[in-house]
């Protein structure tokens, strides 16, 4: 039986990942800000038939990763797939953004992934067992967005994270890949598409669209398709994968 650690298991993606591990039958330890959205998301978990664990911690706060990781270890015997999923955006033109701003997302989808890294690494190491490590990228961490200029930059940052940490761990048995979702409709994408149309006049709706109407595959991203990617990098398929950062993201960004 199988371990794994969700950051931001409150709703959207990681919610999507939650219930998509527990169904390939990992038991799941949900970390987020609330109590709330963690224990409902939990009870899911626990009526598809897996054990489920929460844990209120800010990711951007080491101390709380770390105890987040020996609170899961100790609450369901184990630990084996960390994912380091929780992240902020922020929509703003280059010209505006202030230092403020900056400590803000990189605290969180920079410093909370690596804290993530950190964290779960010790304790794989501690156990002397093999490990997973699996961060949230982005298509913006491939291509710089309009607008999105500094969470393009924490998610650049997170392959770069991926990339060395893959490498650092190797020999203790511990791999590290990324997932890039594309446009998921989300709680996030909402707060995008109402920050653009502040700045730049679109009709609220109009953005989301904008971006769906340029995916190959026509139609916007959902968590359940987020999380048969993180299901094939949580399983033993990927075994053989570590360092890489994945697009799945319907055909919107192309490498
Ligand atoms: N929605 C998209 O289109 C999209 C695309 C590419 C990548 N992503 C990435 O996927 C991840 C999940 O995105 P989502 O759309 O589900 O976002 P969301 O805003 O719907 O959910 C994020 C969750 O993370 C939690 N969270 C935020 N800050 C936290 C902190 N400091 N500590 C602990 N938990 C915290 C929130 O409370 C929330 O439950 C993020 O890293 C995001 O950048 C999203």
């Amino acid at each position: 039986m199988s371990v794994a650690l969700i950051t931001g298991g409150g709703r959207g993606i990681g919610r999507g990942i939650a219930l998509r591990l527990a169904s390939d039958g990992h038991d799941i330890a949900l970390v987020d800000l609330n109590a709330g959205p963690i224990e409902s998301v939990a009870a899911e978990v626990r009526e598809i038939g897996s054990k489920a664990a929460t844990f209120v911690a800010d990711v951007s706060d080491r101390d709380q990763v770390f105890a987040a990781v020996d609170h899961t270890y100790e609450a369901l015997g184990g630990f084996d797939v960390m994912i380091n999923n929780a992240g902020i955006a922020q929509v703003a033109p280059i010209d505006d953004v202030r230092p403020s701003d900056v400590k803000q997302i990189w605290g969180v989808n920079v410093d909370g992934v690596l804290w993530g890294i950190q964290a779960a690494a010790a304790k794989f190491m501690a156990t002397g067992q093999t490990g997973k490590i699996i961060n949230a990228s982005s298509i913006a961490g491939h291509d710089g967005f309009a607008m999105l200029g500094v969470y393009s930059a924490t998610k650049f940052a997170v392959r770069a994270l991926t990339q060395a940490a893959a490498k650092e761990y190797a020999a203790h048995g511990i791999t590290v890949n990324a997932y890039c979702p594309g446009v998921v409709g989300t709680d996030m994408w909402v707060t995008i598409d109402k920050r653009f149309a502040e700045l730049t006049g679109a009709a609220e709706g109009e953005t989301y669209d904008k971006f769906v109407g340029g995916i190959t595959l026509g139609r916007a991203q959902t968590p359940e398709d987020v999380g048969a990617f993180v299901s094939y990098l949580a399983g033993p398929d990927s075994d053989y994968m570590t360092g890489q950062a994945v697009l799945i993201d319907g055909g919107l960004v192309f490498r």
